[in-house]
């Protein structure tokens, strides 16, 4: 594929940039006004390269609703995962990339009639069901499809609870619906589950492969042939967390109840591929000192800062995905710091990022940065009051592009290397560059051109703001 728009290219970083650097350069190039994103390539791929090792027998199915920047998508199919797609649009995405509809899930149990048939005419079989009507459904518009169950187990404390909505009983309606699905005539090849989203209580993953592994023998007992179990989303995905847990969890739940190949594993994470990756630079275009009390009028007792993104663009997070956000400013603050509260670029009241914080005093173009922004924001965001949504510039470092420029679906074209006139801090010297850094053969890419053996793993994803003297 052709890549022609600059902004949707990887800008290679010489050795002395990082994300903070081209925040730096972008923010106070003098032409930037507009909130932005910058997207670290070298993030995601960091995370696959934990997940393949803290996991290694379960296999990753992005789940694309949570980000669907098509470049993530790129990255994500060159680096050999599968996808979750939860609609037609979703599916045309990634098999617009190339992805083989083998790879892709139809992992939403409530799909309208034409998205059912658009699966069946693109190839993509193995779907998601929880109801008796989805049964009938499938079995009218996709009879050949590859029916997995989605059973409800949920985590006592997730950021988003999922099991209201989707998922049956697993002992008094999954058993009913194996049946009809028998009477139908239907395939069904596995069991899934979706603990919550943002996981908080590791163990669910035990209760949920138990309760799987009834199923399976169950729909086995009934003359099915099940091969796949699905383990869902609920990973977390920030700088700082780790997903030790919950893969020692579901590492031994697997032992315990399918210890056998025949048996595949997948999941569906979705902000633990690209939570991190993301980092988003806002800046304040307007501020109103509250001031004094009774006791004295002139003195500010409040700072409220208005920045150019809000709850109905990219902190939509807030209200729908429960997130919370920290405010780091770029400019490395003095002196007295005051109450503040940050508020969004549109006319609601609601539209407040920020509710209380001590900040140092900032001033109209200062630029504050949010970081962990990947997850559940772009594909929400509107452009509500005439705010756009951010564009995202997304960079990578040398390594990252010695590993991918060939790795299909991406390309040399992905990558701007050298000086551009785009902001962005860039020119590359090639000589002396270190490309075994990021070698690793947990990563298969869809290339023939793989680069092997693990030398250093990566360490350096944990960027600090602090340290930037401006
Ligand atoms: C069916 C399904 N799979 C996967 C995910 C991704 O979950 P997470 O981002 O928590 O990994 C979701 C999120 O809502 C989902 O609904």
């Amino acid at each position: 594929m052709k890549v022609t728009n600059l902004d949707e290219r990887i800008h290679v970083l010489d050795s002395a940039s990082n994300v903070m650097t081209v925040i730096k350069d972008i923010a106070l190039s003098g032409l930037q006004e507009e909130a932005f994103y910058v997207l670290d390539i070298g993030d995601i791929v960091c995370k696959h390269q934990i997940w393949k090792e803290k996991m290694p027998r379960v296999s990753p199915y992005y789940a694309v609703k949570c980000n669907d920047n098509l470049i993530v998508i790129e990255v994500l199919a060159a680096l050999g995962i599968g996808f979750d797609c939860a609609s037609k649009s979703e599916i045309n995405k990634v098999l617009s990339v190339g992805v083989d509809s083998s790879r892709i899930i139809f992992a939403n149990p409530a799909k309208p009639a034409s998205h059912i048939r658009h699966a069946a005419a693109v190839g993509v079989d193995a779907m998601t069901a929880d109801n008796e009507s989805e049964l009938h459904k499938i079995k009218k518009l996709h009879p050949s499809a590859k029916v997995v169950i989605r059973i409800r187990c949920d985590a006592e404390v997730a950021q988003c609870q999922l099991g209201m909505k989707f998922g049956c009983d697993p002992i008094y309606e999954a058993p009913n619906l194996l049946r009809l699905a028998r009477v139908l005539g239907l395939n069904v090849i596995g069991i899934s589950f979706h603990v919550g989203s943002g996981c908080r209580d590791p163990p669910v993953f035990y209760r949920a492969i138990r309760e799987s592994k009834i199923l399976f023998d169950l729909a086995t007992d009934l003359g099915f042939k099940p091969y796949l179990l699905d383990i869902g989303g609920g990973y977390p995905g920030d700088k700082g967390t780790s997903i030790d847990k919950i893969a020692n969890v579901i590492n031994e739940a697997l032992d315990e109840f399918f210890n056998t190949d025949a048996v595949h594993i997948i999941a569906e994470p979705g902000r633990f591929y690209v939570a991190s990756a993301f980092t988003l630079a806002t800046s304040i275009h307007s501020k109103r000192s509250v001031r004094g009390d009774e006791n004295s009028p002139n003195s500010v007792t409040h700072n409220m800062y208005y920045i150019n993104d809000g709850v109905y663009g990219s902190f939509n997070c807030l209200l729908y995905d429960h997130q919370h956000v920290t405010p780091i400013p770029l400019k490395k603050g003095c002196g007295k710091i005051y109450p503040s509260s940050i508020w969004g670029p549109t006319c609601d009241g609601l539209d407040q990022v920020v509710e209380n914080i001590m900040l140092h005093d900032m001033e109209l173009g200062d630029w504050i940065i949010f970081e962990n922004m990947g997850a559940y924001t772009l594909p929400v965001a509107s452009p509500f009051n005439g705010f756009p949504v951010p564009k995202v510039h997304i960079v990578a470092d040398e390594n990252i592009w010695h590993l991918l420029k060939d790795a299909l679906p991406l390309t040399e074209d992905h990558f701007v290397i050298g000086n551009t006139p785009a902001n962005l801090r860039l020119g590359l010297g090639i000589s002396g560059t270190d490309t075994n850094a990021w070698r690793n053969s947990n990563i298969e890419l869809t290339s023939s051109e793989i680069l092997a053996d693990v030398t250093n793993p990566p360490t350096a994803y944990i960027y600090d703001y602090l340290e930037v003297d401006l």
